[in-house]
């Protein structure tokens, strides 16, 4: 049995993640502060889950835990997550996702942690018309959001000696529903405002991104838990079919709703971000199949809100801005 530390794990993939994880036989310890009112989803999971409402830049709390349990594996997703959210204090984000993030792996290393899971991200990539970048490829950060998580996937690969196992996953923009549903992710937001027929301005209409659901993330970082080698690795979680610009996500989304509210500014760019990704690594190095696709996600989105009440989902509590 391991004793896992899940950061941010009331989160809307660390919830998902946590419902997967609560299955195997692990002591499950949850680091979580809540800024989004998502502790109560704590009664949604296992009460065998240990949670503590605490930030990760509490250090003496963070001692006192890395102490008190022996923590085997850390998977670190607790962030100021999305540029708009960082945008509005770069400061403060970069204290929460670089300088707490390298007193946990600091921590793991005294501690004697076997494994760390970082969730990074494919917006790292920044801007590439030309080609599909790779985990190789040179990255370019346009945001305080992306310039910390380079920063720190740097640290990582400076200290990469320091424990075992060190994965740092690029995620995909993701997608699909969650105990914390986020409606600030390009395609749920899509969904829901096509859904309520209001009026969407999109921007950038021919920039790609790549997009993955959220239990596929859960899937593959429980197949790291199990089957990753020693050393350290940067890993694209997502599918390479799966990249797509924002107005072919609008030509899907038609297949099952009537599209009539949506407007492509063609003159402002609000985000810069274009680039395609290969996710190559991720078949050959773990034979994983992303298993969920954009279709499903978009029916899965409409069943949820035909079942949800509208104020739930224009909340302040699922968006991160
Ligand atoms: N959702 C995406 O499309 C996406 C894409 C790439 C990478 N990621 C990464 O995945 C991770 C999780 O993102 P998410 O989409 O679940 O976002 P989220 O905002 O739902 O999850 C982040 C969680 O961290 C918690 N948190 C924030 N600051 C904290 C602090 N100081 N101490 C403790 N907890 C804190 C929040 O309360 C929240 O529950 C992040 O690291 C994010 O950068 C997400």
């Amino acid at each position: 049995m391991h004793t896992i530390l899940i950061t941010g794990g009331l989160g809307y993939i660390g919830s998902i993640l946590l419902k997967t994880l609560q299955k195997k036989n692990n002591r499950i310890l949850c680091l979580d502060n809540c800024n989004f009112n998502n502790y109560k989803i704590r009664k949604k999971l296992s009460n065998k889950i240990i949670f503590f409402k605490k930030s990760i830049s509490n250090e003496k709390f963070l001692k006192k835990i890395f102490k008190d349990y022996s923590i085997n594996k850390v998977i670190h997703l607790a962030a100021i997550v999305g540029e708009p959210a960082c945008n509005k204090d770069p400061e403060y984000s970069y204290l929460i996702n670089y300088n707490a993030s390298k007193k946990i792996f600091d921590l793991c290393v005294k501690y004697n942690v076997k494994q760390f899971i970082f969730v990074s991200t494919c917006s790292n990539y920044g801007k590439n018309k030309k080609s599909f970048v790779s985990e190789t490829s040179k990255l370019q950060p346009l945001s305080p959001y992306s310039h910390a998580k380079v920063n720190f996937e740097k640290y990582l690969l400076k200290n990469k000696k320091k424990i075992e196992k060190i994965s740092m996953l690029r995620l995909a923009t993701v997608f699909g529903m969650s105990f914390r549903p986020r409606f600030d992710l390009t395609i749920n937001e899509f969904v829901r405002d096509i859904y309520y027929n209001r009026k969407l301005e999109v921007y950038g209409e021919n920039f790609w991104r790549p997009y993955v659901h959220v239990l596929d993330i859960a899937n593959f970082i429980t197949v790291l838990l199990k089957k990753s080698k020693k050393g350290s690795e940067i890993v694209n979680v997502g599918k390479t079919e799966n990249n797509y610009t924002k107005k072919m996500i609008i030509n899907k989304i038609s297949k099952y709703l009537n599209v009539d509210n949506v407007y492509f500014n063609k003159k402002k760019i609000v985000d810069k971000r274009d680039y395609r990704v290969n996710f190559d690594k991720i078949k050959t190095k773990y034979n994983f199949k992303i298993r969920y696709s954009l279709d499903y996600g978009i029916k899965e989105i409409i069943s949820f809100l035909k079942k949800s009440k509208k104020k739930e989902v224009f909340s302040k509590e699922t968006v991160n801005s």
